[in-house]
């Protein structure tokens, strides 16, 4: 049955992780700089350190959100970049006198990158919500009474507003040269205290790939026709075989 066929895959995870775990605390001390080594020198207030549990659940949060929302977003990417000739035109100019192998900070801060970028997670962000806020007690907000209780921020919902983002609907990268928007226009990783902490991860990540792939590759989509998001569960998410590419050649 799927529920039972999930419950396996789960467990085989669990297992990985599991012994993972196992393995890095039999190593001891150690000078390594990597996520589960910061979680094993945790310490709580009291002391104590997390559990196997523990360590198990932050890994799979981040082993589940890093790689979901950061493969969305590349593949959202690929395709506006593909389906819109001037969008693609223009990052290749840029790209184009950079040469081979450039310095990873370069392709970082290349301005019209960075734009499509942002604009790749503005118009279809891949968490459409924060995550739930607990409202302590009523309050009031621009002129927006709240009560106390559960709440999320819509981010599909602000990324669309026609005020911020006019023609909301169209994939504009230059909206992001020409205006510089607070961090509560433009919240892809939500905002406030709990705003993703992998946010720059997920930006480095995903300029590098988008640079490196097209400045070595001539990509094409298999089909024109445009792909509409689908909403899966709490993100705008795509069918896995939605967006089909083909590699016609490398570019030199
Ligand atoms: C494009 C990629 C990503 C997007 C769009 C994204 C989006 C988000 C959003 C909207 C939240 C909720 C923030 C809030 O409620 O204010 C969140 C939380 C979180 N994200 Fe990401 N994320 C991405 C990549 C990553 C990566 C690469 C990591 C880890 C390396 C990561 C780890 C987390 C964690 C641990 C939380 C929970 C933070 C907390 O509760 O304090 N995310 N993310």
């Amino acid at each position: 049955s799927p529920g039972g066929s999930m419950k396996r895959q789960q467990q085989q995870i669990d297992d990985l992780l599991y012994a993972e775990i196992r393995d890095r605390r039999a190593e001891g001390e150690s000078d390594r700089t990597d996520i589960l080594t910061l979680l094993l020198s945790a310490r709580y207030e009291n002391g104590e350190s997390l559990s196997d549990e523990e360590l198990r659940d932050q890994l799979i949060t981040l082993l589940g959100t890093a790689y979901h929302n950061t493969a969305i977003s590349m593949t959202w990417a690929f395709y506006w970049i593909h389906y819109l000739p001037k969008v693609k035109q223009k990052l290749l100019e840029e790209l184009e006198p950079i040469g081979e192998n450039p310095d990873p900070m370069t392709l970082f801060k290349l301005p019209y990158l960075t734009a499509v970028y942002q604009e790749t997670l503005r118009i279809y962000p891949p968490a459409i919500f924060t995550l739930m806020r607990h409202i302590q007690e009523p309050v009031e907000i621009e002129g927006n009474k709240l009560e106390a209780g559960k709440a999320f921020g819509c981010i599909y919902l602000l990324h669309q507003r026609e005020d911020l983002y006019p023609e909301p609907k169209q994939f504009k990268p230059e909206r992001f040269l020409e205006r510089q928007f607070s961090l509560y226009e433009y919240m892809p990783f939500g905002a406030g205290i709990r705003r993703c902490i992998g946010a720059a991860l997920a930006e480095f990540e995903i300029k590098l790939v988008l640079a490196t792939i097209l400045n070595y590759y001539q990509l094409e989509l298999a089909d024109s026709r445009p792909v509409k998001p689908k909403l899966q569960s709490l993100s705008i998410g795509l069918n896995t075989d939605a967006v089909k590419m083909i590699m016609t050649g490398e570019r030199n």
